[in-house]
Order: C-alpha cells, then sequence, then structure tokens
C-alpha cells in the first residue's frame, strides 16, 4: 500500500502574506518554509490549506481570513474569483503597476545576474477595462455553478457561453458582462447565447463530443470594424444560415461576419476552412496611418493602444536614423517589420508561422512600403550565416520571441552576428533575465522599460536596450 505523505494537508494559522510573486501567486513565509499562495493580497493575514508539498516550497489556498490587507479594492466584476481571467482585480492598478515593476526587477536581478541601469518606471495602460480587442467564448451545456448559484432554489438555464474555469479544459462558466472588451462584445455574446437558446440549438458538449454551437471569437478593431467567429461542430445548414442571419440584421456593424464548421477533437481551427457570410473577410487595425489587415486567423496584439505605446518605445530604443539595416525576430504578423520600416534602410521578418508571414507581406503592401522581406521558418534555422550574406549584417536586431525565450542557437547567432544594438521586448521576465545573461558576454545593458499590456492580469511585458560592448 502507498504511504500517505504525512501532513500534506496539514493547516497553517495566521499567516502574513508578503508581497505579490511570478504566475499572479502571492509569497508567504512559515517556518523557514516559502509558501505560494493564490487568491490573496499582500498584508493579509489567513489560514492556509496546504495543496502541495515540495523540499524548497509550499503550495496553499487561503480557508480563512483573520485580516484583510489595506492593499485591497473591491473588485468590480461578478465573475471575479471564478473566472481565470482578470485574477488581480481585487488590489488596485498602483499596486499592480508596483508588483510588475518589482517582478520585472528581481527577475532580471536573481536570474541575469547582469549590470543593470536605473529602471524606467512601469508604463501604465491608460485603459484598465475594455481594453482588449479580442475575446474568444466557448458554450457548453453544463455550465459552471457557484456556490450560491448550488445553495439557491431556482433553476439554471445550464447552456452556457462564457470561458473556462481555470484548469479546467471541460467546464465553462456563463458569463452576463465581461469587462475586458468594448461594446458591443457583451451584446454580441448575450444575444448569440439567447439565439441558441431559444432555437433550441445544441451547446457542444467537449467531452461527449456532441452538439452544435462550440466557439465565439469577437474582434473589435480600433478603426470601428468589427470580426465575428462562430465555429459549430456540425455542417448543419438550415442552422447556420439562421444564426447568421440573425446576426447580420441584429448587429449591422459587423462588419465581418465569418463561420467555421469545426468537427476535430479541439477548438483550433488555423487548418479548417472560415467562410465569410457577410462583409469582408478581415478587419483593419491602425497605427500611424498604417493600416493592418487581420484575418481570422491572424495574430495581433490584443491591447491594441498600449502596444502602439509598446512600438513606440521599441521604436525610440532601436535609435533608427533612417540608414540601418533592422532585422525584426519572431515578426509575427510584421506588426514592428512595418511600423518601424519608414525609419529605417530595410527590414528583415522572421517568423515561424506561414499564415502570418502572408499578414506580414500585406501589411507592406497595402502600405506602399517596399523594403521589408519576410521569412517563415523556425528563427534557428532561417537566421543563418547564408541570411546575413544575403541581406548583410544587421545595425539593430529587433526581438519578441514567446515566452520560453530565444533557442541558445539563435542567441549564439546573435553574439557571432554581433549587431550594434538589440531590442528585446519580452513577455516573460525569467526567460529574459536568462537570454541577457547570455548576451552578456559582448552586450551590456543600456535600458530596462516594463509596460503593462494586461492591466488586472499578473502578465508584465519588458523592453530591454542592449548595447554591443
Ligand atoms: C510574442 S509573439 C511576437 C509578436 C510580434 N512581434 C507582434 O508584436 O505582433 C512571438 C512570435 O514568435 C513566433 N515564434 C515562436 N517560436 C518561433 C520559432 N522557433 N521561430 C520563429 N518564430 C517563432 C510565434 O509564432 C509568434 O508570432
Amino acid at each position: 500500500m502507498r504511504k500517505q505523505k504525512k501532513n500534506k494537508f496539514e493547516i497553517l494559522e495566521n499567516i502574513r502574506i508578503e508581497e505579490m510573486v511570478a504566475e499572479g501567486k502571492c509569497l508567504a513565509r512559515h517556518n523557514n518554509m516559502v509558501i505560494f499562495v493564490a487568491g490573496v493580497a499582500p498584508g493579509d493575514v489567513v489560514d492556509l490549506r496546504v495543496t502541495r508539498k515540495k523540499k524548497s516550497f509550499l503550495e496553499a489556498v487561503p480557508v480563512a481570513f483573520r485580516e484583510y490587507s489595506e492593499l485591497r479594492v473591491e473588485p468590480f466584476c461578478e465573475h471575479f474569483g471564478v473566472c481565470g481571467g482578470c485574477k488581480w482585480q481585487h488590489i488596485g492598478y498602483d499596486t499592480q503597476l508596483h508588483y510588475k515593476q518589482k517582478q520585472v526587477k528581481d527577475n532580471l536581478e536573481r536570474i541575469g545576474k547582469v549590470a543593470l541601469p536605473e529602471f524606467g518606471p512601469i508604463l501604465g495602460s491608460a485603459k484598465t477595462r475594455y481594453y482588449r480587442n479580442k475575446l474568444e467564448f466557448t458554450f457548453s451545456p453544463n455550465g459552471w455553478l457557484t456556490n450560491e448559484q448550488i445553495k439557491s432554489v431556482e433553476e439554471f438555464d445550464r447552456n452556457a457561453l462564457g470561458f473556462h474555469i481555470p484548469g479546467r479544459f471541460d467546464k465553462i462558466l456563463d458569463i452576463q458582462h465581461c469587462y475586458l472588451q468594448p461594446d458591443p462584445s457583451n451584446a454580441i455574446r448575450l444575444e448569440v447565447r439567447r439565439y441558441g437558446r431559444e432555437h433550441g440549438l445544441e451547446f457542444f458538449d467537449v467531452v461527449k463530443q456532441a452538439g452544435f454551437l462550440r466557439n465565439l471569437i469577437i474582434r473589435t478593431a480600433n478603426t470601428g470594424e468589427l470580426m465575428v467567429i462562430l465555429q459549430v461542430f456540425r455542417n448543419d445548414r438550415e442552422a447556420i444560415l439562421g444564426i447568421m442571419e440573425h446576426l447580420k440584421v441584429t448587429f449591422p456593424e459587423i462588419t465581418s461576419l465569418q463561420y467555421v464548421v469545426n468537427s476535430k477533437g479541439n477548438e483550433t481551427y488555423h487548418d479548417l476552412e472560415v467562410v465569410c457570410y457577410h462583409g469582408l473577410p478581415y478587419i483593419h487595425e491602425e497605427m500611424e496611418g498604417i493600416q493592418f489587415r487581420v484575418g481570422p486567423k491572424s495574430f495581433y496584439q490584443t491591447n491594441a493602444d498600449q502596444a502602439y505605446e509598446l512600438y513606440k518605445l521599441t521604436r525610440e530604443l532601436a535609435g533608427l536614423t533612417g540608414d540601418e539595416l533592422v532585422y525584426d525576430l519572431y515578426t509575427g504578423a510584421g506588426t514592428i517589420a512595418n511600423f518601424v520600416a519608414r525609419q529605417c534602410r530595410e527590414v528583415i521578418g522572421i517568423e515561424y508561422v506561414p499564415s502570418a508571414i502572408e499578414d506580414a507581406k500585406i501589411n507592406s503592401q497595402i502600405n506602399n512600403i517596399t523594403n521589408t522581406t519576410f521569412y517563415a521558418g523556425d528563427m534557428k534555422d532561417i537566421l543563418s550565416d547564408e541570411l546575413v550574406e544575403r541581406h548583410g549584417r544587421p545595425n539593430v536586431v529587433i526581438t519578441d520571441p514567446p515566452r520560453a525565450g530565444m533557442h541558445e542557437d539563435v542567441i549564439a547567432k546573435l553574439l557571432q552576428v554581433h549587431p550594434g544594438r538589440i531590442v528585446y521586448v519580452s513577455c516573460n521576465p525569467a526567460t529574459q533575465a536568462r537570454d541577457l545573461e547570455l548576451l552578456s558576454p559582448k552586450y551590456k545593458v543600456a535600458r530596462v522599460q516594463p509596460v503593462d499590456m494586461f492591466p488586472q492580469t499578473h502578465h508584465v511585458e519588458n523592453i530591454v536596450l542592449l548595447t554591443a560592448k
């Protein structure tokens, strides 16, 4: 018989929460042991139930609050605490910014172990609500019931349209109002749910792989253009055309109304046909007069206003005078590449996803930008001696890798090619710190500028300027 680990679920009483750390958790200490706790705020005094015990740390959840922190504010969303979307709503925005800045500093100091300049104060987002331009909602026939709903005697329609309960692929929280995306996002979602319920359209059951209405994507661009994509499980023509026509008539502001028949085991549709029912098959975002075409499969930064601030800082740190050859690594749909193209001689953009590179080329074309070249493929293969021979040694490299940071071969290539400046944009200060150390034999950190792209969440973006030693 397996031995039950002793004291695994022990209760720790009267624990003061110290600070917010990575992944939105808070840190506390007990008997020289570090404890990571979710759902609390620095300054709370709580009783904790240990949920995980490791040699060097514990994980725990609060079971009783003895004192509430002064840093707490009243969360504005009725779904706070159940929905996984905005986990930091219980602390004020200034406090959120303070801890995001601290998270960047701690990571760069502890992991990076490189000499650091003064940090610029984190650039907060002007909008702290309704700042996203894209949300994706999932249907479910047995929506999550909150504790209050379970206790109440009321009957609830379990057909839900909303977000996943954190960590649960099969549990969907029915959303009444979401503060992340501007109008008419809430109105469209509620109307699709109402229509589906009223017309007896089956909400898709992911466990049984049965049902019809599967997933809803809403994109609200800063040009006022509006895309709605409905994913359904079966090609039921009558039902599809019925709901499409209803949306077209009810929301004339939709400029791109599309649907996907997705009978696969998962919700991804990059390999499926997207059918445009009404309007154009794309929308546009805009920055400094540059139009970015966004198709149903295109990536675009989700906080568009703050992306503009991020790109302006990136361009400023790149120190462009008009003469430079710039490599934009991990270019996505070529947004940074096209954004800086008018301030330099030439830009080479590299990205893994072929359809994103197609978007990048279209975005150059529709803006009459002629000094960009884009390549699709794995960075470690494309950023080669041959590429550098063909285009020349870059004066500036802008790099914006995914959360995992840069591959060591890419770092080795950067050290070999040795551009004068590297502007490193990152959504994960821990991997950025690791990469800075690897680059440190030939680069010094000249500027550090954190930016908040996602208010009410623990995520933080950071720009670092590296100059050749
Ligand atoms: C943080 S996003 C950058 C987005 C872009 N700079 C922008 O602002 O819109 C990271 C990008 O790296 C791409 N990517 C991830 N792994 C890659 C690899 N091994 N080689 C090339 N690109 C990769 C992803 O597809 C994604 O588009």
